[in-house]
C-alpha cells in the first residue's frame, strides 16, 4: 500500500467511525422521548381507569368527615341540599315528598317519620342519623342501605358531605 491508498483508507475509517457515533449519539437522544411516552401512556391508563384514587374509597366506604364537621361551611350545605329538595322538605313542618321532611333529621331514629312508606331495607337499617350514619348514607345511599327506594347517587367530596350534615343539623 502506498501513501495514498493508506490516507483513503483512513479517511473511510474515520468517516466510517463517525458514522456509527452519529448512529449511537441519536438513539441516546432518542430514548428519553421513548420513556416519555411510555410514562404518558401509563398515566393516560391509571386517569381512564376510572381512576385508581376513586376506586379505593368506593370499595372500602366514603373517607371520615369527623375532623372536618368543625370547620365545615353550613352556607355550602344548603346550597348543596337544593339537590335533595326534588325529594325532601327542609322546612319545620314539611311535608313529605317522595322522601321524608328533613327538618331535624339529625339525631333522629332512621325511618322515624309516621305516614311515610320507607322501604324495608330503610326499616332495618336501625339506629340514629348521626353524622357517621349520615356521612355513609350521603356518600352512597345505595350501598350503604342497600334497597333504599332514595335513587339518588351520593356526594363524593368529603367536604361537600360536612357542609351537608352540618346544615342538616342546623335544621332544629
Ligand atoms: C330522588 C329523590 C331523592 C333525592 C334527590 C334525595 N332523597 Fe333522601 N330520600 C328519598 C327517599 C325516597 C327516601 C326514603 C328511602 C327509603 O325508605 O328507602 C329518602 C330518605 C332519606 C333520609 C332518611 C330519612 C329518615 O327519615 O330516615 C335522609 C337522611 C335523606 N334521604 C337525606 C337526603 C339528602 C341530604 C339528600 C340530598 C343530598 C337527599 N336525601 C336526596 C328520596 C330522595
Amino acid at each position: 500500500m502506498n501513501m495514498e491508498t493508506n490516507k483513503i483508507f483512513a479517511a473511510l475509517l474515520v468517516a466510517g467511525i463517525i458514522a456509527m457515533l452519529g448512529g449511537f449519539i441519536s438513539s441516546l437522544a432518542m430514548h428519553p422521548h421513548e420513556l416519555e411516552e411510555a410514562a404518558y401512556e401509563i398515566e393516560a391508563a391509571e386517569d381512564g381507569a376510572g381512576g385508581g384514587h376513586e376506586a379505593s374509597p368506593a370499595e372500602t366506604g366514603p373517607e371520615s368527615i369527623t375532623d372536618l364537621m368543625a370547620s365545615a361551611d353550613i352556607e355550602r350545605g344548603k346550597k348543596l341540599s337544593r339537590a335533595c329538595m326534588t325529594c325532601h322538605t327542609m322546612d319545620q313542618g314539611g311535608e313529605s315528598r317522595q322522601g321524608p321532611p328533613l327538618w331535624g333529621v339529625a339525631g333522629r331514629s332512621v325511618a322515624s317519620i309516621g305516614g311515610f312508606a320507607y322501604s324495608d331495607a330503610m326499616k332495618s337499617f336501625g339506629g340514629k342519623w348521626d353524622v357517621e350514619n349520615l356521612n355513609h348514607f350521603l356518600w352512597n345511599p345505595k350501598k350503604t342501605v342497600s334497597g333504599t327506594k332514595m335513587n339518588y347517587r351520593g356526594v363524593k367530596k368529603p367536604e361537600d358531605r360536612a357542609a351537608l350534615v352540618a346544615f342538616l343539623k342546623s335544621l332544629k
